[in-house]
């Protein structure tokens, strides 16, 4: 097997196209009709070519503030020979660029983020009016003893020491504390 053949590949490339998708109200349909799509915090680009590859008449930004993933993007976009519906450029999730998005994607990235209050609020100003906001977060508890388990334990280790210290370095990185548990509420 090659080394790109080995490279571990995101847990929801089975889902996303299959079921995550056609579970959104009417985005199946617009993707397939030709859609605009902003995949923020997409790393390595996974996401932005899986859907360009799907959705032949849809155009997709991705966006990173992480430019060496950035770069592994566009490499693998052009790999899958979607470079011309598949753009990339570094930008954090409160200064990605465009708007009227039709859908909107966060993979595993959000809680990550040092202020998601503020990209929460690009969110909504870069979707058209009827846009689609797709979030997908690892599934944890509220409270900390809920989430001792194997797989909590790596996901706190692991954001906690690897993710959220590169992605917060802001001031306003607090409000909401690093941890992987879902967000209950918040109002944008
Ligand atoms: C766990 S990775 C997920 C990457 C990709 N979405 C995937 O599913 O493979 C989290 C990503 O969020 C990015 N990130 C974190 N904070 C960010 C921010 N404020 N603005 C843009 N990207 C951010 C990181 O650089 C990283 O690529």
């Amino acid at each position: 097997m090659s080394g790109a053949g080995r490279r571990r590949r995101p847990g929801y490339v089975a889902a996303l196209v299959p079921s995550w998708i056609p579970a959104l109200d009417g985005v199946e349909e617009r993707l397939t009709a030709g859609a605009r799509v902003a995949d923020v915090g997409c790393g390595l680009g996974s996401s932005s070519v899986l859907l360009a590859e799907a959705y032949l008449r849809t155009a997709v930004t991705g966006s990173d503030y992480h430019a060496e993933s950035i770069e592994l993007a566009r490499k693998k976009a052009a790999d899958a020979g979607v470079s011309d519906r598949v753009g990339f450029e570094v930008a954090t999730a409160q200064t990605f660029t465009g708007t009227g998005y039709d859908l909107v994607t966060m993979f595993d990235c959000l809680h990550d983020m040092g202020d998601p209050l503020a990209a929460a609020r690009r969110v909504r100003d870069a979707l058209s009016p009827d846009g689609t906001w797709l979030l997908v977060e690892p599934y944890a508890a509220d409270k900390v003893e809920d989430n001792l388990n194997p797989v909590g334990r790596l996901h706190y280790s692991g954001s906690t020491f690897l993710c959220v210290p590169t992605a917060s370095p802001s001031p306003a990185a607090t409000p909401w504390a690093p941890r992987p548990a879902r967000p209950r509420s918040a109002t944008w």
